[in-house]
C-alpha cells in the first residue's frame, strides 16, 4: 500500500523524566543522564507534529531530603523549596522544555498515590508484615534508607546506602547491609520490630518477564539488568517507612509512618499528567485528557533516567501499574550510563562536579547541550572534560556550523544587496545533490531520534554541515562573485537553503542558536513550529546583519574551570 511518508498520523508520546531529589542543585550528570535527552526527544516529536506530554517534578520526600534538612538544622519543606526553585531555573536556563515540572509535594499527588495504595490493598497486592529493622538507640529512631550506610551484601562495596548500592546498582534493604552504621549518631544500630506494608512483587515475576523478554528494541544494558533481576527472583518489598515526611498512609493508626518515597515518586508520572490535564496548561481544558497518554492503546511512554533508576522503572513501577490495571506500561526506558568527571561518577554527593546553575554564569546553554549530546553516555559511561568541551565548541560549533552560517550570510549581504540571490532554473548536479542530502537527513536523523540514538542523530545532522562546508569551499562563491555572478548566486541560494534545513535538524539539540539562525534567515515565527522539514528560503528575501552564533573559547578556560572543580 502506498504510504505518505511526509505526514504519518500523529503519535501520542509521554516523555517521562526522572524526578530529581530536591536535596541539591543539578549537575552535568543529571543533564546528560535524563533531562537533555528527554528534551531533545520531546522537541523532535513536537516538530513532527506529535502529541507530546513531557512531565516530571521535584522528588520532595524521603530520606535524601530529611537527611539534608537535619544536616542544615532546617525543615524538609525549606530544603525542598530551595532546590525546587533551583531546578526550575536550571530548566529554563538550559531550555529543558517541560510541559509540567511539578513536585511530589502537592495535594493532587498525595490523592493519586493514596488511591493507588488503597486499590492495591483491596486487590491483595499489599499486605502488612512485622519486620526487624535497624534502630538507633541513642536518638530513639528507626533508620530507614539513607540513615544507614554499610557494606553491600551483593558486591562488597563499603559505602552502600540503605536504599541502594551505588557500585552495583542493587536496590537494597537497610537491614541487609553488612556492618551498618547510623548517620545520626555513633551508636551501633540494633534490630527492632516494626510493622510495614509490603508490595507483593514476587507475584509479578512471570508477567514482567513476559513483558520485558520481547522488548528487543530496549537498550541491551537496560533489558539485561532487568532480566537478571527477574532471574534472581523478586522479594516482596516494604513500601512504608517510619518517617513523618512523605505521603501519609490513608488509614487510621499509621500516623507515625509514611509511604516509601520510591513507591510514590514513580506515581508522579501519572499524578503530574493528571495535574497538567486539569490545569490551564492544557489547551483543550478537559481534565480527562491524561487518559490520552495513559490509556490509549497506541500511546507510547518513554522514561528517561540514569542507570541507577532502572529497577524502579522496569520492575517496581510496572508492577504497580499491573496491579492497578488499565494503565499503559512503559514503551521504552532508555536509561543512560553515567557521565563521569575524569573517572568519578558524577554523583551529587561526591564533589568534583560541574553544577548546572554555576556553569551558565559563564557559558551559553547550547554548547553544553551540544557537548552532552555528542558525548552522551548512551551505551557506556562517558567522561566530561573541560578540554573536550572547549575543543567541541571551537572545532564543531564555531568552525563547522557557526562559520558556515556567518560566511554565507556575510557574502550574500556584501555582494547581493543583502537579498537571497536568484538561482538559475536548472541547478548543477552538486547543488541538487546537497539539497537532496539535507532533505533526506530529515528521514535519517528522525529515525535515529525515534530510536533514542541521540548521539547518532546529532552526528548525522553535523555531517550535513560538513558537506555544506565542502560544497562552499569547492564552489568558492567569494571568487565567483566577481567574474561569474550566476555561479555565486546559485551557491549562496543553495547554501542558504541548506542552512535553513540544518537549523531545523539541529533545533532539538541547539534550540537557542537554531532560533537565531531562523531569524537571520528572515523566517517568521519559531523554528520549533516549522515542522520536521526544510523550510525553503525564497529568492529576494532581505537578510539581516549576522552576528556570530557561538563564541570561540580560549584554552585558558580549561585550567580555570578545572581549578574550580577542586575548590
Ligand atoms: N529521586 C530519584 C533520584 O534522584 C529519582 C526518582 S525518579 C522517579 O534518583 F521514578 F521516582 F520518578
Ligand atoms: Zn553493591
Amino acid at each position: 500500500m502506498p504510504q505518505d511518508t511526509h505526514s504519518p498520523p500523529p503519535e501520542t508520546i509521554l516523555v517521562a523524566v526522572a524526578w530529581p531529589y530536591a536535596n541539591n542543585h543539578l549537575h552535568m550528570g543529571h543533564l546528560a543522564g535524563s533531562y537533555l535527552p528527554a528534551d531533545i526527544y520531546a522537541r523532535y516529536h513536537r516538530m513532527r507534529g506529535n502529541r507530546v506530554l513531557m512531565v516530571s517534578g521535584s522528588d520532595s520526600h524521603g530520606t535524601p531530603v530529611t537527611v539534608r534538612a537535619e544536616e542544615e538544622g532546617t525543615t524538609p519543606e525549606a530544603i525542598f523549596e530551595r532546590y525546587h526553585q533551583s531546578f526550575l531555573d536550571t530548566f529554563e536556563g538550559y531550555g529543558i522544555s517541560f510541559d509540567l515540572f511539578t513536585s511530589t509535594n502537592t495535594e493532587n499527588h498525595a490523592r493519586v498515590t493514596q488511591d493507588i495504595f488503597l486499590r492495591l490493598l483491596e486487590g491483595g497486592h499489599l499486605y502488612e508484615a512485622e519486620q526487624e529493622l535497624l534502630y538507633d538507640p541513642k536518638v530513639s529512631r528507626f533508620l530507614p534508607d539513607r540513615y544507614v550506610e554499610g557494606t553491600c551484601p551483593r558486591c562488597g562495596f563499603e559505602s552502600a546506602r540503605g536504599d541502594q548500592c551505588d557500585s552495583c546498582g542493587a536496590t537494597l534493604d537497610a537491614v541487609d547491609l553488612i556492618n551498618p552504621r547510623s548517620r545520626l549518631s555513633d551508636a551501633t544500630p540494633e534490630r527492632r520490630v516494626t510493622s510495614h506494608f509490603m508490595l507483593r512483587l514476587s507475584a509479578f515475576t512471570e508477567q514482567l518477564r513476559a513483558w520485558v523478554e520481547p522488548k528487543t528494541y530496549w537498550r541491551p544494558h537496560v533489558r539485561n539488568f532487568t532480566l537478571g533481576m527477574l532471574r534472581e527472583g523478586l522479594p516482596d518489598r516494604a513500601i512504608t517507612r517510619d518517617l513523618t515526611w512523605g505521603v501519609p498512609i490513608p488509614l487510621e493508626g499509621y500516623e507515625s509512618k509514611r509511604i516509601y518515597v520510591w513507591f510514590e515518586a514513580v506515581i508522579g508520572y501519572l499524578s503530574a499528567s493528571k495535574e497538567w490535564a486539569a490545569s490551564p496548561l492544557n489547551p483543550n481544558g478537559d481534565p480527562e485528557d491524561w487518559r490520552l497518554w495513559w490509556q490509549a492503546e497506541d500511546a507510547k511512554s518513554v522514561y528517561f533516567q540514569g542507570k541507577d533508576n532502572i529497577p524502579f522503572h522496569t520492575i517496581i513501577w510496572p508492577s504497580i501499574l499491573l496491579a492497578y490495571g488499565d494503565l499503559n506500561l512503559p514503551y521504552d526506558v532508555p536509561a543512560n550510563q553515567y557521565l563521569t568527571m575524569s573517572g568519578a561518577k558524577a554523583s551529587k554527593s561526591r564533589g568534583g562536579v560541574v553544577w548546572a546553575p554555576d556553569a551558565l554564569e559563564r557559558f551559553d546553554p547550547d554548547p553544553f547541550r551540544y557537548y552532552l549530546a555528542a558525548a552522551a553516555p548512551e551505551t557506556s559511561d562517558s567522561d566530561f572534560t573541560w578540554a573536550e568541551f572547549v575543543r567541541r565548541n571551537n572545532d564543531e560549533l564555531v568552525a563547522r556550523w557557526g562559520n558556515l552560517v556567518n560566511r554565507v550570510l556575510t557574502i550574500t549581504r556584501r555582494n547581493f544587496e543583502a537579498r537571497v540571490p536568484q538561482a538559475p532554473s536548472t541547478l548543477s548536479p552538486e547543488s541538487t545533490a546537497l539539497l537532496e542530502r539535507v532533505d533526506q537527513a530529515f528521514a535519517s536523523v528522525g529515525e535515529a531520534m525515534e530510536a533514542v540514538h541521540l548521539r547518532r542523530a546529532l552526528g548525522l545532522a553535523m555531517e550535513v554541515a560538513t558537506a555544506a562546508n565542502q560544497y562552499l569551499d569547492a564552489r568558492a562563491p567569494w571568487v565567483h562573485v566577481k567574474q561569474n555572478r550566476d555561479h555565486a548566486a546559485e551557491t549562496l541560494f543553495v547554501a542558504l537553503n541548506v542552512i535553513s534545513g540544518l537549523a531545523s535538524l539541529l533545533n532539538p539539540v541547539l534550540p537557542f542558536t537554531s532560533q537565531r539562525v531562523w531569524t537571520l534567515l528572515a523566517h517568521p515565527g519559531e523554528v520549533q513550529a516549522a515542522g520536521w522539514r526544510r523550510t525553503p528560503v525564497a529568492a529576494g528575501t532581505e537578510l539581516p546583519e549576522p552576528t556570530p552564533l557561538f563564541k570561540k573559547l580560549d584554552d585558558s578556560v580549561v585550567e580555570e574551570e578545572e581549578a574550580r572543580l577542586t575548590r
